[in-house]
């Protein structure tokens, strides 16, 4: 079992990697009066039965949603509360979130506010989840005026990845989660994009022991990013590279057409050749970052119909300052920096970008 602690002084915690963790999962759990187990439907079909059927404790209540991001709104959050309350559960029980970012999202953002906030822990089942959402306490739900516009910085007690469940995961979903793993190659780790290149054949194929290097970096670099910068005020916003148009793409089309993981590989893609035409970096990095990015096999092209539609919604980018929008870029091999362009400017580049593309 590999483990990792997320250094927050009295909000740190271990995270726990393991193939086959969640058949004995009871078994790592701390004290609690009670445990609520929030998962969704496809989760609970191919997981959470067995859990609950394996778990002896006496107090084990289970919340199912339906899958998907339409789940993760405040009507779920009051449903999930109400449920809880009438479970009895009090501030001495215990959320298991068992899924992915969304039903990650919406549990600890439940946690965050039952009787002013109650224990959580993370069960990650995707491998976005497992890299990414999991760790470093960020929790939201979506209103119509945009996503994750309503959450709380609030760390969960523990976070418990078993690879094993990603032998089930679509490969869509996988692809998804390259992306963020491709991410941290790029945000602060060149030697790991040189790994992820050599080895991305046996990661697809969920050969364990990449799996399980790839999984522990990727935490690694998070927790590492989290501890310095746990609210986003500073060196967080590394972790958007790929998000400012990826999440505007995301807007542009109605959170229909691209999961979150292919709209950042796309965001990703225009984001290093944005960096290469600003002279941030040389052509073949650039050309090593795009490799990589293509090697996910999604289709990368844009049609330059969007180009309104994304710059406007980069303008209400959270990052954004003094009216400029906020561009996270590489700038050397494992490294990025912020640059900050005018509507005028981001425009005209992206408009040149995709009509090379
Ligand atoms: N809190 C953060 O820091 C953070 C970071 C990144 C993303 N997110 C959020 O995460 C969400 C996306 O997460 P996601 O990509 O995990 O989506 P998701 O939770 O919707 O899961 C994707 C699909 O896979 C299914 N699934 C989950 N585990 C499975 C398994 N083991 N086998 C088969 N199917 C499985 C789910 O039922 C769902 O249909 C978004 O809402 C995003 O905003 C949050
Ligand atoms: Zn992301």
């Amino acid at each position: 079992m590999e483990t990792l602690q997320i250094d927050l002084g009295s909000r740190g915690y271990t995270i726990y990697i393991d193939r086959g963790l969640l058949t004995n999962l009871p078994l790592y759990l701390g004290p609690a009066d009670a445990w609520v187990v929030i998962t969704d439907e496809t989760v609970d079909n191919l997981y959470g039965r067995d859990l609950l059927r394996n778990w002896k404790h006496n107090k084990v209540h289970k919340i199912v949603i339906p899958a998907g991001e339409e789940s993760k709104n405040l009507h779920m959050v009051e449903a999930i509360l109400r449920k809880m309350l009438d479970s009895g559960i009090t501030r001495s029980s215990c959320v298991l979130a068992l899924g992915g970012g969304v039903v990650g999202d919406l549990a600890g953002f439940c946690a965050s506010i039952y009787m002013r906030g109650i224990s959580y822990i993370q069960v990650p089942t995707t491998l976005l989840a497992q890299v990414d959402s999991s760790v470093g306490g960020k929790t939201a739900v979506n209103l119509p005026h945009g996503k994750n516009v309503v959450g709380s910085f609030y760390q969960p007690q523990g976070v418990f990845i078993d690879t094993h469940t990603l032998g089930t995961l679509p490969k869509r979903q996988l692809i998804s989660g390259m992306a963020e793993v491709i991410k941290y190659g790029v945000i602060c780790d060149y030697a790991f994009l040189g790994y992820l290149r050599r080895n991305f054949t046996d990661i697809l194929a969920l050969e364990e022991k990449a799996l399980k290097k790839v999984i522990t970096r990727c935490c690694e670099t998070k927790a590492r990013v989290v501890a310095e910068d746990e609210k986003e005020e500073g060196m967080r916003k590394i972790l958007n590279y790929g998000h400012t148009i990826g999440h505007a793409l995301e807007i542009a089309t109605g959170y229909q057409q691209y999961t979150h993981g292919e709209a950042i590989l796309i965001g990703m893609h225009v984001e290093a050749l944005l960096a290469r035409k600003l002279g941030l970096i040389d052509q073949e990095y650039c050309s090593e970052i795009l490799a990589l990015i293509q090697e996910t096999g999604i289709n990368l092209q844009l049609k330059d119909t969007l180009l309104e539609g994304l710059i406007e919604n980069m303008m209400g980018d959270k990052k954004n300052r003094a009216g400029k929008i906020s561009f996270i870029l590489p700038s050397n091999k494992g490294e990025t920096i912020e640059m900050l362009l005018t509507k005028k400017e981001a425009s005209g580049l992206i408009q040149d970008l995709l009509n090379m593309s």
